[in-house]
């Protein structure tokens, strides 16, 4: 996830443009760069890696005079933090210059395109082949065009803001990356998200999916990708600045978990051919990963063994040193949400000095665990502040599906999770002001939602600072049944597979002493058993987890919220653990 930005007007771009940089860097911050018109008519571009305050000291971004311009704050995906990687990014002359948000999916295929018709790249970026279409396509056609026929050719997600040498215009375009146009008096904007635009102005339209737009310093407008003019209306935001910065949301939290309608998509579009040669070659599979990261590796274990008969164990971080056998026959696949958590840090070089082979799974790009792994796979889930992971678990399943079965497309999930959240919302606020007093939870589960059950009780715990336990239904009888009295909570996940009537077994038994019993479920008959019900519809039982884990970050961020709890910083706890 990227942030960016434009401007057109009678300001100084370069000054609105840092400014509006500032406000975006939640969306990434490994390098920041600005272009402008100047008066002459000709682009300049300022860049660098580094986050924005480190690159103001090395680049004087308000050099640069001219009033229309474009900014860009980098999460890396396609290319590692560098001056080249960072935006804008040009065609070969310098005269097509642009900032992207996104991941082009057939970029290997369209560079060799265009390097075969004698373009010449400077990065290593997906965005930078943009710019060299257009410069294609201008060679026929007048610039609009040339940018709708480039547009036309890519595959995944972007948003994109282009400006021309000799325009006073910025070309738009959106797919599956947000991007909004704001209307000031005289002056237009866009931006990744509100916020940067506050300040000038209440008036937005949202671009839609598969949209352009050409904005000019007294309007915009707006065209599908054929080039049919769109009519559109503006909307009016009344949000703070504060809010804004969380894009119009009361935490983070609550953000990310919305944002998985975006999230989950890029990260299926994650490329794992490497990976995946890696994994065939070796018998002996151990999974590294702390917190949330360990329940996405129970997930890789399920997959691998039940479904590719590939066997696999899985250990805490903070244990693999005491317990596991790591030989040069080992692959070691880490996961690890930042990239810098200590204990898995330690453990994969504990594996490498045994000669194992070593696999990561982050989200940062460049992050200590990338230089000491063999082979990385982002999973470009984007910048994810709240402490308790929730986005960033659903990214490390998607990756982990890809990589178990990269033949399949997944990627429909998304658009079922933006569903299923509004369906769900009040639900699970309803649930959560009855859990608010409780002084324990239990979560309990079988088979592929096992390690959904353990994530829904450690999301629980870790914002409501109520206790939540998760356990095989089958465990009960083993000694957890003795803490089930009147009104205890269980939350019990149900799917409609080998587990069902199990499961039923298992809620019969705690509804016997009297427990308040939610059900997570794919099956309407459950409502009959138990005291609460979500229903969720699933189209295919083996992305189950995906369906699952919804509800329970919604119960949890729900019931952290009715306890008066900040669900973003949760007591003692960080987002990133670089101690053992
Ligand atoms: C901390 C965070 C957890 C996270 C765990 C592992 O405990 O609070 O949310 O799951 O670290 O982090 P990693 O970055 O390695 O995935």
């Amino acid at each position: 996830m990227c942030g960016i930005i434009g401007y057109i007007g009678d300001k100084k771009a370069s000054e609105v443009i840092l400014e509006g940089i500032k406000a975006l860097e939640y969306r990434g911050y490994d390098s920041v760069g600005i272009a402008v018109i100047g008066e002459d008519g000709k682009i300049i571009i300022k860049k660098d890696r580094g986050m924005l305050d480190e690159v103001s000291k090395k680049v004087d971004f308000l050099e640069m005079d001219g009033t229309l311009g474009i900014g860009h704050t980098r999460w890396a995906t396609h290319g590692p933090p560098s001056f080249e990687n960072a935006h804008p990014h040009t065609d070969c002359e310098g005269k097509v210059v642009l900032v992207h948000n996104g991941v082009i999916e057939n970029y290997l295929e369209l560079r060799e395109e265009l390097m075969a018709k004698g373009h010449k790249f400077s990065s290593e970026t997906d965005s930078e082949i943009v710019a060299h279409f257009i410069e294609e396509y201008r060679k026929n056609s007048e610039n609009f065009e040339a940018f709708r026929k480039a547009i036309n050719r890519l595959k995944g997600s972007y948003a994109i803001v282009c400006i021309i040498e000799g325009e006073k215009k910025l070309f738009l375009a959106r797919r599956n990356s947000p991007l909004i146009v704001g209307f000031g008096k005289g002056e237009m904007f866009c931006a990744s998200d509100f916020t940067p635009m506050l300040k000038y102005t209440k008036k937005f339209v949202p671009m839609d999916e598969e949209e352009i737009a050409v904005v000019e310093k007294d309007g915009a407008r707006f065209f599908n990708l054929r080039g049919n003019e769109r009519k559109k209306k503006t909307i009016e935001i009344k949000w703070s600045a504060e809010e804004a910065e969380r894009g119009g949301y009361p935490h983070y939290m609550a953000k990310e978990i919305e944002e998985q309608k975006y999230s989950i998509k890029e990260s299926f579009m994650v490329d794992v051919r490497k990976a995946g040669e890696l994994v065939k070659k070796y018998e002996k599979i151990d999974v590294i990963a702390a917190g949330t990261s360990h329940h996405a590796g129970l997930m890789l274990k399920y997959l691998f063994q039940k479904e590719l008969k590939k066997k696999v164990d899985v250990v805490i971080a903070s244990e693999y040193r005491y317990v596991a056998l790591p030989d040069k026959e080992t692959l070691v696949i880490a996961i690890s949400q930042s990239g810098e958590t200590a204990d898995t840090l330690q453990a994969i070089k504990f594996a490498k000095k045994h000669g194992a082979k070593i696999l990561a799974i982050t989200n940062v790009v460049g992050s200590s665990i990338t230089r000491i792994a063999d082979e990385t796979l982002y999973m470009n889930a984007g910048p994810e502040i709240g402490v308790a992971a929730t986005k960033t678990f659903t990214s490390q399943l998607a990756v982990v599906y890809k990589l178990a079965f990269p033949e399949r497309d997944f990627s429909y999930v998304a658009d079922d999770v933006a569903g299923l959240i509004e369906k769900i919302r009040e639900k699970a606020e309803e649930i959560s002001r009855k859990l608010k007093f409780a002084k324990s939870v239990f979560f309990i589960g079988r088979g592929i939602c096992m390690p959904i059950a353990y994530e829904g009780a450690l999301k629980f715990k870790e914002i409501s600072y109520i206790h939540g336990e998760a356990y095989a239904g089958g465990e009960l009888k083993h000694g957890p049944l003795s803490l089930i009295e009147k009104g205890v909570p269980v939350i019990a996940l149900v799917q409609k597979d080998e587990t069902y009537e199990k499961m039923i077994g298992s809620i019969k038994e705690v509804k016997a002493r009297g427990a308040y019993v939610v059900a997570i479920t794919d099956s309407e008959e459950i409502g009959n058993i138990v005291d609460d019900a979500i229903v969720v519809e699933c189209k295919e039982k083996l992305l189950y987890p995906f369906y699952f884990i919804i509800p329970l970050q919604l119960i949890a961020y729900y019931t952290s919220v009715e306890r008066g709890i900040n669900p973003d910083k949760p007591r003692n706890l960080a987002k990133s653990v670089t101690v053992e």
